[in-house]
């Protein structure tokens, strides 16, 4: 099974569209991790999760630029991407329902084929038709991934200067909390990998906002918590667990976290967790 990387083949020459695509790839590649070594559930899930919420948001980016084009194929491709987007939510719910219904293999095959396929079959034919409407892909480019208040109402939230540090002893779980933070337009993330060394960070430089694992190899979250408040005390601490949250909320009692979030995350509920405490 090898990885579907970002091959400059794929490339159309759109920024946002390729920058998208690239995420979408990653997300692909990141799923194939996580079944190659054989990642809990929670994990898996948290990547499709992230995998089925950026389609979605890619797909609504490149209608509106179709629209702003004029594009004469619009029609066509629309109901494609209706039709691909049904396809991995069911996909999606399927392994929600029963993860170990869903192989490796199909999970790989599925989402290389639908993706790879429709970006050189599909996204290379409005390629002629946008290049160069500078206006039309400015407005779909403008289009944020998360809104505060949801997708019809609401504003991109700035988080240009916001920072944030995650701690977490899985590699796999670093990458997808940074692929949702980057999607979600934070820029300045920090990635550790264990809560000695999340600590040390946080005595060389201040965060904003701190994701952590509750399970670790050195302490747990409220541990970690109390040491942070010592060091940075207006940092706000997240737990993240796949644990039951009401255990955790529990055993963490007076440690000053903030939030708390359950895995398998989704990156919307990650976002406005993160909405809620910067507003
Ligand atoms: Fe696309
Ligand atoms: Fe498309």
């Amino acid at each position: 099974m090898g990885h579907s990387k970002w091959t400059p083949e794929l490339e159309i020459g759109i920024p946002f569209v390729d920058a998208d695509h690239k995420v979408l790839v990653s997300l692909l590649d990141q799923t194939e991790d996580c079944i190659e070594q054989h990642e809990e559930t929670v994990l898996l899930g948290s990547v499709l999760s992230a995998l089925t919420e950026y389609v979605s948001y890619h797909f609504a980016r490149e209608e509106k630029l179709f629209e702003g084009c004029g594009y004469a194929g619009a029609g066509f491709h629309i109901k494609i991407h209706r039709d691909l987007e049904t396809e991995v939510l069911a996909f999606y719910r399927r392994f929600k329902d029963d993860p170990q219904s869903v192989e490796a293999d199909e999970i790989h095959d599925f989402l290389r084929d639908w993706l790879v396929e429709h970006i050189v079959g599909h996204d290379f034919a409005f390629r002629k038709a946008c290049i160069g409407n500078e206006e039309a892909i400015a407005a779909a480019a403008a289009m944020p991934f998360f809104k505060v208040g949801g997708d019809k109402a609401g504003t991109a939230p700035e988080w240009g200067s916001l920072r944030v540090l995650v701690v977490d002893d899985n590699p796999n779980m670093l990458n997808i909390i940074e692929t949702i933070l980057r999607a979600g337009g934070i820029n300045n993330i920090e990635l550790t990998e264990s809560a000695a060394e999340g600590l040390a960070w946080l005595v060389e430089r201040p965060a904003d906002v701190v994701f952590c694992d509750w399970v670790m190899d050195d302490m747990n979250g409220a541990e970690f918590a109390r040491h942070a408040a010592e060091i940075e005390p207006g940092a706000k601490v997240i737990l993240l667990s796949g644990h039951s949250i009401d255990e955790v909320r529990q055993r963490s009692a007076g440690a000053g976290i903030s939030g708390y979030l359950e895995k398998p995350v989704t990156a919307a509920g990650l976002l406005e967790m993160l909405a809620s405490l910067s507003s």
